[in-house]
């Protein structure tokens, strides 16, 4: 082999003209050798106080077990770049990169995309671009293309030469040489070689495997430094989403010492780092595996395959899947998206770590770290770890605002049934007093018109009376005048005696000679005249008498004829009036007749709307009365449900639900040792639907905060999202489901 590498290194000085250093692999044990060959850059913010300079490191091993920056000794030397100002040191980086390169012009095991080796220092005295946002981006050599893929300096010939992408330009006439393989097979063995699912598409069922080989083979590459861990950098992952929190789809990884979750679905920005064993010693292919089950599903990702060396200062902890170097950030859940809807995304069977580097902050090193709830744009749930299945609290929630919407309406169907009955009773009432009023109305105008009648008949009995008086009276006076003329005839007869009379007494007289001595004969013929004028006097004062009295009578008879005659008009003028009465009051009882009937169609509608009224008003009770039962019910079963859903959002590891002894936060949970929120209510165990220690019933998230360092959060969730049964040590717990998993946002303080 060492004769293959002197081959190599010949062809590599034709084509770049640089020497390979095989003097290198000597200086490998020491710590100058890591720091100059290595490229033990300290990252940025370890730099200013625990640069490590020389490293008290004795080998490779010791390296692995002591990267935590905090143990590291105190920095005065102030630039940790200044190594790379330095010529000798430059032209050492430009060896090492270029044996790397002949390593990948001759490891034709791969086609030429997946080789290409990215001459990791090709000469550029200074970085080409800093990205204080990216892990490490003080590389020496490395470049970011505009799209942020990292890649190599190199001249541009090369980098086509072995099917490298170039990407904008570095200084010296040189190109960023962005490295990818898009095959379901191959070795890597480049660093930051990105996986880009195949432009053709992922066939299903299919498995795609990609092999990374951190080689450590001092005879081919002996400048290659052994590698501690690999970080995979998900630009973009797309799967199908897990069923019930299992993944159908499934992303595996094989190979290291730390076990990787399997993970599916939405990925994009994840990442993980992932310990092996140090290539130096037992170098062990590590395996990503996707593999793919039947069916349709977007399938696609971009995965950016780091290899950091060992000793390095930008390694994870030990056993942190997941590692937060900025003093603030958001750490999700595998597969949390910012999405609507009640989709199981939480994961089964995660079990890792979360560790937070601890930072400066205002020039002082963090002393807590808090954490809240991302907020949510698009619908989705920041939090929601355990679930229960029968007793979702949100949708119990829901259906107690629309029992109680329905009861409103209810109420409100119901009063206003209630004013329409009491309406229709109202006029109902009035309207049997109309008809009271009219049938009382119809027996008085009854009564006028009966009596009207009777007068009318007494009248017309008196007319006939009245005549008969008449005719009698005219009878009387009649009489009275015939007797009368026959008295005043008698009169004048007597009269005309009592002139004859009168006539021979004054004959007698006259007939005395001597009027002083009548002679006896005179005398007595005087005497007897006399007596006959007296007598004629008596029979004429006696038929003045007659005539006298036969007056009389005629006048009372004509008196009595008048007044028969009187009376006569004055009853028929009776008969008339009582006529006149009997018409008007015969107006007015069929009036009230007619108002009576009026009154009593109004009083049978009016009947009518009351009894449809009330039908309304007992409809509306019911209504009532279900939609009061349905909101109890719904009350229940959300108060069931709260109280199931603060079991499981709590501290404890069971809890009494329903009667039975119930885990919570046993299965599914979130650890972040001694969490406390704003008021030191503690917990170590986070689930359910809300971010928060307390032991009573909660359905709002609050921040928690940890002094604990470092700062770290285990993630850990069972098998299943289905309901854990009773056993021996077992702990039941109710069935899950809509589970999203977490996002969190933290920031040291
Ligand atoms: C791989 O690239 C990263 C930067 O992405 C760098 O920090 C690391 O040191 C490189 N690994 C090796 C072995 O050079």
């Amino acid at each position: 082999m060492a004769t293959l590498y002197f081959l190599l290194c010949a062809i590599l000085i034709l084509q770049v003209g640089r020497a390979c250093d095989v003097h290198a692999e000597e200086d490998l044990h020491t710590g100058d050798f890591l720091v100059k060959n290595y490229e033990m850059i300290p990252e940025v913010w370890n730099a200013h106080r625990y640069h490590p300079i020389r490293p008290l490191l004795s080998d490779y091993n010791n390296l692995y077990e002591s990267r935590t920056p905090f143990t590291r000794p105190p920095l005065d030397v102030i630039n940790p770049f200044k190594k790379y100002l330095f010529k000798s040191d430059a032209e050492e980086e430009n060896t090492q990169a270029e044996n790397r390169f002949i390593l990948g012009l001759f490891n034709n095991r791969f086609p030429s995309a997946n080789t290409w080796r990215p001459l990791a220092n090709l000469p550029n005295r200074f970085p080409i671009s800093y990205n204080p946002n990216f892990n490490n981006p003080y590389t020496p050599g490395s470049c970011m293309s505009p799209s942020g893929e990292s890649g190599i300096c190199t001249p541009g010939s090369v980098c086509s030469l072995f099917g490298g992408r170039p990407r904008s330009s570095c200084s010296f006439g040189k190109v960023c040489c962005i490295n990818s393989i898009t095959s379901c097979s191959g070795t890597v063995t480049l660093n930051n070689t990105y996986w880009q699912s195949p432009s053709t598409g992922v066939s299903a069922p299919s498995t795609c495997v990609l092999k990374v080989r951190p080689v450590a083979n001092k005879v081919v590459e002996p400048l290659q430094k052994p590698i501690c861990q690999i970080r995979l950098d998900f630009v973009s992952f797309t799967t199908a989403q897990p069923a019930a929190g299992t993944c159908t789809d499934t992303f595996t990884v094989t190979g290291t010492t730390t076990i990787a979750p399997t993970i599916c679905g939405e990925n994009g920005g994840q990442h993980m780092y992932l310990d092996v064993p140090s290539s130096s010693l037992t170098p062990t292919d590590v395996q990503l595996i996707f593999n793919f089950v039947p069916g349709m599903a977007t399938r696609s990702w971009n995965i950016k395959i780091a290899l950091l060396p060992c000793g390095a200062t930008y390694l994870a902890p030990a056993d942190c899947l997941q590692y937060f170097t900025a003093a603030s950030g958001r750490v999700k859940s595998f597969n949390w998206q910012d999405v609507a809807g009640t989709a199981t995304r939480q994961l089964n069977n995660q079990n890792y770590n979360i560790c937070f580097r601890t930072e400066l902050v205002s020039s002082q090193r963090a002393t807590q770290m808090c954490l809240s709830i991302c907020a949510v744009a698009n619908g989705g749930d920041a939090f929601s770890i355990t679930t229960p299945t029968g007793t979702d609290a949100a949708t119990a929630a829901a259906a107690v605002v629309t029992a109680t919407t329905n009861l409103a309406n209810a109420r409100t169907t119901l009063t206003n049934a209630q004013a329409t009955l009491a309406t229709a009773q109202t006029t109902l009432a009035n309207a049997q007093t109309a008809l009271t009023t009219a049938q009382e109305t119809v027996t008085t105008t009854q009564a006028t018109l009966t009596a009207a009648q009777n007068a009318l008949v007494t009248a017309q009995a008196a007319v006939p009376v009245a005549e008969a008086a008449l005719t009698t009276a005219q009878g009387a006076l009649t009489n009275a005048q015939t007797t009368l003329t026959t008295a005043q005839g008698t009169l004048t007869a007597a009269q005309a005696a009592l002139v004859t009379a009168q006539t021979d007494l004054a004959t007698a007289n006259a007939a005395v000679v001597d009027p002083a001595n009548p002679t006896a004969v005179e005398t007595a013929a005087i005497a007897a005249a006399q007596a006959v004028v007296d007598a004629a006097q008596i029979v004429v004062n006696d038929a003045q008498a007659a005539v006298t009295t036969a007056e009389t009578a005629a006048n009372t008879a004509q008196t009595d004829v008048n007044n028969a005659q009187t009376a006569l008009t004055n009853a028929q003028t009776a008969v008339t009036d009582a006529q006149t009465t009997v018409d008007t009051a015969q107006i007015a009882a069929v009036n009230a007749q007619t108002a009576a009937t009026d009154a009593q169609t109004a009083v049978d509608t009016a009947q009518t709307d009351v009894n449809n009224a009330q039908v309304a008003v007992t409809d509306a009770q019911t209504a009532v009365t279900t939609a009061q039962a349905a909101l109890t019910a719904a009350q229940i079963a959300a108060a069931n449900a709260v109280a199931s859903a603060a079991a499981l959002s709590g501290v404890g590891t069971s809890a009494i639900v329903n009667g039975v002894n119930t885990a919570t936060c046993l299965y599914d949970f979130l650890l972040i040792a001694g969490a406390r929120d704003s008021t030191n209510v503690e917990a170590d165990r986070y689930c359910g639907n809300a971010l928060n220690p307390a032991t009573t019933p909660v359905a709002t998230s609050v921040p928690v905060c940890i002094s604990v360092k470092p700062f770290k959060m285990t993630y850990r969730t069972d098998g299943t999202e289905g309901a854990v049964a009773a056993g021996v040590n077992v702990l039941p717990a109710p069935a899950d489901s809509g589970n999203v998993g977490f996002c969190l946002d933290y920031q040291e303080k």
